[in-house]
Parts: structure tokens; C-alpha cells; sequence
């Protein structure tokens, strides 16, 4: 496979070969055999934005390794809003640190729904969003997407009566912008999820954690400035756009009317994130914006690609165009593979089923299973092509001679 071309210089995808990405020891690179191409969990193949990587240096080599302290993380993340969204309401005041975002995502659950309560998603949506919620003691129910992929409005305010009638508290867990589909909620649509949240007395907490990640052509809209979403919450992070998750640090940021609710999150959740996650999240947000462009642009190559890729060898597979992430959500139902309904529980994203199953054992690469997605997800998978043109090439082009080579039993 080749490595890196000069006229690529500058594209972090382009960085790393396929050799030095095995030696990683995450779990997108240990969970399969060396033969596999992963292109499942999101991690990014490249290499630590260099504002980022200093600043790691510079505490290692300072035995700089001690507890956490200030609000230069929330500072950071005000200044990255305002510059590239807008965002001048911003208020550190109204920030606390979380360990991660699923954990910061669950404590604020904790905060404005009770045990029992209902918090509605919109499938299909990340998996964890329903085994945190429901390990939480909450309920979760359904309010699928559109045909479209968007949020359905309509399903939302069914959602929303049925939460109302199970308990006092109900939430809306929103993915902005949605994972798996890498769609970008509009400005109009969120205005309009705030006034149905609104109306049934629902609470919304808006996992933005893929926010910076809004590619060429698409927008991102933090919930918090729209109008009506003043009692809501944000989670965001700098992990998935500057793949950090191996440091782990998150902010929780509450709207207007929510902060003296926040105020009552436990002190001991703000001791979870390490000081050098901090330190990492900081110096990504307020110096990694050169970086996420050059990654943006490689992103945005990518999709194309990837949309040349499938018409070649995959004619019969569809997907849209995803507007922002780095996945793309594959609907292989046409590839006539069995698409049974699964035995797992959605959230359950240890097992593989159809087609997913089949691309691992046949075309050796591994995506990710869209039945532990949800309602909508049987018969899809989710590939991350945050990775280099060639793996993505390479894995594709299997996948097509996979299902050339099919077998009826297959
Ligand atoms: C929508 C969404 N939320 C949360 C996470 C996990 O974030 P964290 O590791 O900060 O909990 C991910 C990871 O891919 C994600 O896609």
C-alpha cells in the first residue's frame, strides 16, 4: 500500500502508514487480527495535532502530572465557539469539567430526570446512549429519523407525550450533529425540536462532542443558541475531532436557565478528568484550529472518494452524503445479504450481525454493526474513513469483491 504523497503534505490523514498504525495499541487497532482493516470505532488514523503534542512534551518533561486546576479548558472551548460558530453567549461560569462525554452526559441526566423518567432518542444513534441511559435507571424511548435521516418532528412529539406519560421528568438525549448518519441538524430544526421540548415540558441535553467536526458545506448550530433552549445542556469535547479519547476530558455546559442546575452536579465529577487531558482538550481548542482545517479538508476528500468507491465496486449500496463526522452510514439492505432480526439488544455494540458479520469474515474489515444502533439500524453498518485514502480504497474495494464473491448462504 503507498505512503504518504508529497502533493498530500499537510493532510493529517495522510501521515501514518498502515505499518505504523498496527503498532498502536487502542482498541480500533488490538480488537482484530492483523489482517483486518478497521475502519469501526471512531478513532482517527493520524498523528497528534502539534499544538497538542508540545504541550503533552512539555508536561512530561516537567513531571507536570498533577491534578487538574482552572477554567482554561472552558475559556479555550468559549474562544473556539465564538470564533467559528458564533457562539458570544458563551459563559465559563456556566461550564463544569466531566470526566468524558458519557459520563458527563449521564450526571446531567441525573440532574433533571428522576429514576423511572423516560429520555428519548433519535434512532438510530450511538449506541451507548441506551445502555448508559438505562444503566442509569432511566427509560429510553424511541423517536426514529425520518426517511431522510433528519430528526422527525412528528415522531419527536409522539416520543415526548408517551415520556410524559411514564414519568415527571422526561429528557431528550440529542445527537448534534448525529452519529452514525453525519448529519447536521439545521438551525430551523433545532428550532423546532426547543419549542416541542418546550410544550411537553421536556428537558434536552445535546451531546455535541462531533461539533468542530461540521464539514465543507454544512453548518453547525450549538443547541444552546437557539432560541427556547435556555434550560438545556450541552456535553462537547475535543475528543473526536482531535482524537483524544485516550485522554479523557469533557465540559458540560449549561444553557441560561439551567446553570443553577448544574450547580448541584456532584464535586466529585469534576475530579474525573486527568490533568493532562485537560491540558490536551485546552491546547487543541486554542491552537489546533490550522490542524482541524487541514483534517476537515482531508475529511471532505475522503467522502467523495468514499462515494466514488462504493459506485465502483458496491453499486448497490447507499448512503447519504454525511455532512459533518467522519462516518458514513451504509445501507446495505439491497445487497440481499440475510438481514434477520438481531438477537441483541441495541446498545450492545460488542456483537456483530448482518452485514457487518459478513464484511468482517469475508472481506476482512471491520465496521461497525448497525442493529446495535437501533431502531433502523438492521441491515446498515457504519464505516469511519477517517483514515487514508489508500486504507479506505484497500478496505472498499474488498468489501466489493466480498460481496461479488457471495455465496447464497451468505
Ligand atoms: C456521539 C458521541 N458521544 C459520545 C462519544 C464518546 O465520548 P467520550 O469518550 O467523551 O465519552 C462518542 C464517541 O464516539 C460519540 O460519537
Amino acid at each position: 500500500m503507498a505512503g504518504p504523497t508529497p502533493s498530500a503534505a499537510g493532510n493529517p490523514l495522510t501521515v501514518l502508514t498502515l505499518d505504523e498504525l498496527r503498532r498502536r495499541s487502542s482498541v480500533k487497532w488490538r480488537m482484530h487480527p492483523p489482517d483486518v482493516l478497521p475502519l469501526w470505532v471512531a478513532e482517527q488514523d493520524v498523528p497528534l495535532a502539534p499544538a497538542v503534542a508540545d504541550v503533552l512534551r512539555r508536561a512530561v518533561d516537567l513531571g507536570d502530572t498533577g491534578y487538574p486546576h482552572g477554567t482554561a479548558y472552558a475559556e479555550a472551548l468559549g474562544e473556539f465557539a465564538a470564533d467559528r460558530w458564533g457562539w458570544t453567549g458563551f459563559r465559563v461560569d456556566h461550564t463544569t469539567v466531566v470526566p468524558d462525554v458519557m459520563m458527563g452526559i449521564v450526571e446531567v441526566l441525573r440532574l433533571v430526570t428522576d429514576p423511572g423518567d423516560a429520555v428519548v432518542v433519535c434512532s438510530p444513534v450511538y449506541p451507548p446512549f441506551y445502555a448508559f441511559v438505562s444503566h442509569a435507571g432511566r427509560r429510553v424511548i424511541e423517536a426514529p429519523l425520518g426517511p431522510d435521516l433528519r430528526l422527525d418532528h412528528a415522531a419527536l412529539d409522539e416520543a415526548f407525550r408517551r415520556a410524559r406519560a411514564l414519568g415527571r421528568r422526561p429528557a431528550l438525549l440529542l445527537c448534534n450533529p448525529h452519529n452514525p448518519t453525519g448529519v447536521v441538524h439545521r438551525r430551523d430544526e433545532l428550532e423546532a425540536v426547543a419549542d416541542l421540548a418546550d410544550r411537553h415540558g421536556v428537558r434536552v441535553v445535546s451531546d455535541e462532542i462531533h461539533a468542530p467536526l461540521a464539514l465543507p458545506g454544512a453548518e453547525f448550530t450549538p443547541y444552546l443558541t437557539v432560541a427556547g433552549a435556555e434550560n438545556a445542556f450541552a456535553l462537547t469535547s475535543a475528543s473526536k475531532a482531535w482524537n483524544l479519547a485516550g485522554l479523557k476530558a469533557a465540559l458540560a455546559v449549561a444553557g441560561p436557565r439551567a446553570a443553577a442546575d448544574l450547580r448541584r452536579m456532584p464535586e466529585e465529577v469534576s475530579h474525573g478528568p486527568s490533568h493532562l487531558g485537560v491540558l490536551a482538550h485546552t491546547a487543541a481548542f486554542r491552537a489546533g484550529g490550522p490542524w482541524l482545517d487541514r483534517l476537515l479538508d482531508g475529511l471532505d476528500a475522503n467522502r467523495t472518494l468514499l462515494e466514488s468507491l462504493l459506485a465502483k465496486h458496491l453499486p448497490a449500496v447507499t448512503h447519504r452524503r454525511p455532512e459533518g463526522t467522519y462516518l458514513a452510514w451504509l445501507d446495505c439492505t439491497a445487497l440481499g445479504i440475510p438481514t434477520e432480526a438481531p438477537a441483541d439488544e441495541p446498545g450492545v455494540a460488542s456483537d456483530l450481525a448482518w452485514p457487518a458479520r459478513f464484511f468482517l469474515d469475508r472481506a476482512r474489515v471491520a465496521l461497525s454493526s448497525g442493529h446495535v444502533f437501533g431502531t433502523g439500524g438492521a441491515g446498515f453498518v457504519r464505516l469511519n474513513f477517517a483514515t487514508s485514502p489508500a486504507i479506505l480504497t484497500e478496505a472498499v474495494t474488498r468489501m466489493g469483491r466480498a460481496a461479488d464473491a457471495r455465496r447464497p448462504q451468505d
